[in-house]
């Protein structure tokens, strides 16, 4: 379900994309946004900072010593999570003022090319899920589903690998020979911004409110032309790649989200942005389905975290966010029985993030794994058995711990594909948008379909 109406949107704006393209000679790849700028609007508008760097030295990585210099565990994670934030901060803050000041080159901050075409014109957004369902929170009394909207940025250290892979010819990507592995201190930095506003979702009360050019906007109903629209900041992810604090995955995940019962700081809102946990591991050792109260030792989750953005944990209470896609509806196949299991959290952020990989042989499938666990119809039944739920292998099963390990960045979940190091932006939707640009056709990863039997 919410995987099909995310997809539905995303080969609408395809679609309207190779539209557009077929008027230049050649898609840019380095195109700011859409250019669909809603009528009335004389404000700023995105600038795609593409000037990626190359050789700079290793970053200062003040994290490091918050955790004592040695590998996180549940005890020493919150002080890192709390260092990796502050470390942000003060760019951070200026982008969310939203007023004006903001320059991302200048900052030192870099976005992907190739998703002009999807990003709206004002602050360059994509839309992350295009429906979140509103009985993925019943706790917090979400009463309207909702889109959400997000944009990436990474540092200078990370936007040397995008250099790396696009910078040579932006038209033939360089994957191989290491090219996708990021150097220790990058830093990636992803905002999420809902359509749910205070009104149909108290836990947004206060939240800080940015205008959006939104195509698709699942509260208000509204999908079509670019109209101006507010979305709430409701999550700020921070991915950071340090092998001495992570030394089995190399990266350490983390995620904070607004929290109207914090008080404002000098620095806003955002000191209202809460950690909700961190993640350097899928703690494998665990299964979660045989004990499912059992203690993680690679997920630390912030006990004082509001209530909406445990709602939606992942796989065992492995970390995953409220804009993270990591619970879904899963139908489990076995000897001719089906059980359906609403709601199953199916997920972490290491553990999608992990199916981050590209098979340059098979450009048009591009991801050899999908990025949740996800079965092969049962032999004799219908292709699509079981949608619109996701056709899944039976919880804590061999299969279903494949998403689940802990592997470096440079190994990739299935032979024969290049890793991607933990970035799905990289293979999700870069890559996929760079091949639909160059071969005139949209990718299976931007038509994915519900119940999985057509992904496999
Ligand atoms: C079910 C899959 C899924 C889960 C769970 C998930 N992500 Fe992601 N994430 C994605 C996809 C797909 C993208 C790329 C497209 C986009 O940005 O919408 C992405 C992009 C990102 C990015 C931008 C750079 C990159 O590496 O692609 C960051 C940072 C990020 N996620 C952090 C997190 C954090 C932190 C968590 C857990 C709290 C998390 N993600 C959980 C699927 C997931």
């Amino acid at each position: 379900m919410l995987i099909r109406d995310a997809c539905l949107c995303l080969c609408l704006s395809i679609a309207a994309a190779l539209c557009s393209q077929s008027a230049v000679a050649a898609p840019d790849p380095y195109r700011d946004h859409h250019g669909r700028v809603p009528s009335g609007y004389t404000g700023a508008l995105f600038k795609l900072s593409h000037d990626y760097p190359a050789g700079l030295p290793a970053p200062a990585m003040p994290w490091r010593s918050a955790a004592g210099n040695r590998p996180l565990d549940p005890g020493n994670a919150a002080a890192y999570t709390a260092a990796l934030k502050e470390s942000v901060a003060r760019d951070m803050v200026a982008l969310l003022a939203n007023d004006g000041r903001w320059n991302a080159a200048e900052r030192g901050w870099y976005n992907d090319p190739w998703l002009g075409a999807q990003r709206e014109p004002l602050h360059g957004m994509l839309v992350g899920i295009e429906r979140v369902d509103s009985n993925l929170f019943p706790k917090s009394g979400l009463r309207k589903p909702f889109t959400t909207y997000v944009i990436t940025y990474y540092n200078r250290i990370g936007a040397q690998t995008i250099g790396r892979i696009w910078a040579g010819n932006p038209h033939a990507p360089q994957l191989a020979g290491g090219a996708t592995q990021y150097a220790e201190g990058a830093v990636t930095v992803k905002l999420a911004f809902t359509t749910a506003g205070p009104a149909e979702w108290p836990a947004m009360q206060g939240a800080l409110g940015w205008p959006i050019a939104m195509t698709a906007n699942a509260t208000t109903g509204h999908f079509d032309r670019p109209a101006i629209s507010r979305g709430y900041l409701m999550q700020v992810d921070i991915a950071v790649k340090d092998t001495q604090s992570s030394p089995q995955t190399g990266w350490v995940f983390t995620t904070f989200v607004y929290d109207k019962d914090a008080r404002p700081g000098p620095h806003g809102v955002w000191d209202r942005m809460v950690p909700l946990g961190a993640q350097w591991g899928n703690d494998p050792s665990v299964n979660s389905a045989l004990h499912p109260g059992a203690a993680l030792r690679e997920t630390w989750i912030n006990p004082k975290a509001p209530l909406y953005a445990t709602e939606t944990l992942g796989w065992g209470g492995r970390l995953s966010g409220p804009n993270d896609h990591g619970v879904n509806d899963i139908s489990v196949a076995s000897q001719g029985t089906r059980r359906l299991i609403r709601n199953a959290p199916n997920s972490s952020c290491l553990g999608c993030h992990g199916s981050s990989q590209w098979n340059a042989a098979n450009p048009g499938k591009g991801m050899a794994s999908f990025m949740m666990p996800l079965a092969p119809p049962e032999p004799g039944a219908a292709p699509n058995a079981g949608a619109p739920y996701l056709n899944s292998p039976r919880p804590g099963s061999a299969e279903w711990l494949r998403w689940f390990q802990n592997r470096a960045g440079n190994v990739p979940m299935d032979a024969g594909s290049i890793a991607g190091d933990y970035d799905l932006a990289l293979t999700f939707r870069v890559l996929p948008a760079w091949h639909a640009a160059t071969t005139g056709k949209v990718h299976t990863l931007q038509k994915l379909d519900a119940g999985g039997a057509t992904i496999q």
